[in-house]
């Protein structure tokens, strides 16, 4: 049976020692790192920018999936492509363009990830989505880690993956916020989960709290 791929965010991590946390996770386990890039306006937090995402390129094995919680997205992402980001996923609200972004992201060589908040529908990503290769349902408000899974936001998985079988189009679907083991069982039908408290603050080792995350997955989809 199909696993979850699991993306811990590095917003959970020691930042002080964000190499030798990329190394542990990577052994433990995951499949991608999620990073977390949040400037203080689209989201009312502060954290980091393609300096560190160009840092951790060389020492990280694993491909860098970014999400980027900014304004105007369209101002820095040559920038996070440059700095070595395979996914470069900007928010449907923080810009008038969202095409125009997804399609210069592909050309600078990333792939094109689109999201949105808990308050917009799904229906508002639909236009895009032949222009993405990643779809991240946000199962929390951005802005923080360790915040609660909001389950009514699990019902867009299902509304995404029904669009993108209608318009034959193929994206992976991600979901970010509250995931827990627990939480991972009510989201059957994603590919991806992001975990940011769920594996740096599980109380267990890394490998262990990757192991409880994939292990979710209990439905097989065809
Ligand atoms: C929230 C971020 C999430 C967050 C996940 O704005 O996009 O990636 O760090 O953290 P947990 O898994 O602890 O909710
Ligand atoms: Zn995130």
């Amino acid at each position: 049976m199909a696993k979850f791929m699991i993306a811990p965010s590095i917003l959970s991590a020691d930042f002080s020692r964000l190499a030798e946390e990329i190394a542990a996770i990577t052994e433990a386990g995951a499949d991608w790192v999620h990073v977390d890039v949040m400037d203080g306006h689209f989201v009312p937090n502060l954290t980091i920018g393609a300096p560190v995402v160009k840092s951790l390129k060389p020492v990280s094995k694993l491909p860098l999936d970014c999400h980027l919680m900014i304004e105007e997205p369209e101002k820095y992402i040559e920038d996070f492509a440059k700095a070595g980001a395979s996914t470069i996923t900007i928010h449907v609200e923080a810009t008038r363009d969202a095409a125009a972004v997804l399609k210069k992201i592909r050309s600078l060589g990333s792939k094109p990830g689109l999201t949105l908040k808990p308050a917009t529908p799904a229906s508002a990503i639909f236009p895009y989505l032949p222009l993405v290769d990643l779809v991240l349902v946000m199962t929390v408000n951005p802005g923080f880690s360790g915040q609660s899974f909001m389950a009514e936001q699990a019902t867009k998985i299902a509304e995404i993956r029904a669009e993108l079988k209608r318009i034959e189009h193929t994206a992976l679907i991600e979901v970010d916020g509250g995931i827990t083991p627990e939480t991972a069982r009510q989201v059957q039908d994603a590919d991806v989960l992001v975990a940011g408290n769920a594996v740096f603050k599980a109380g267990v080792d890394y490998r262990e709290a990757i192991r409880r995350l994939k292990d979710a997955k209990t439905e097989s989809l065809t």
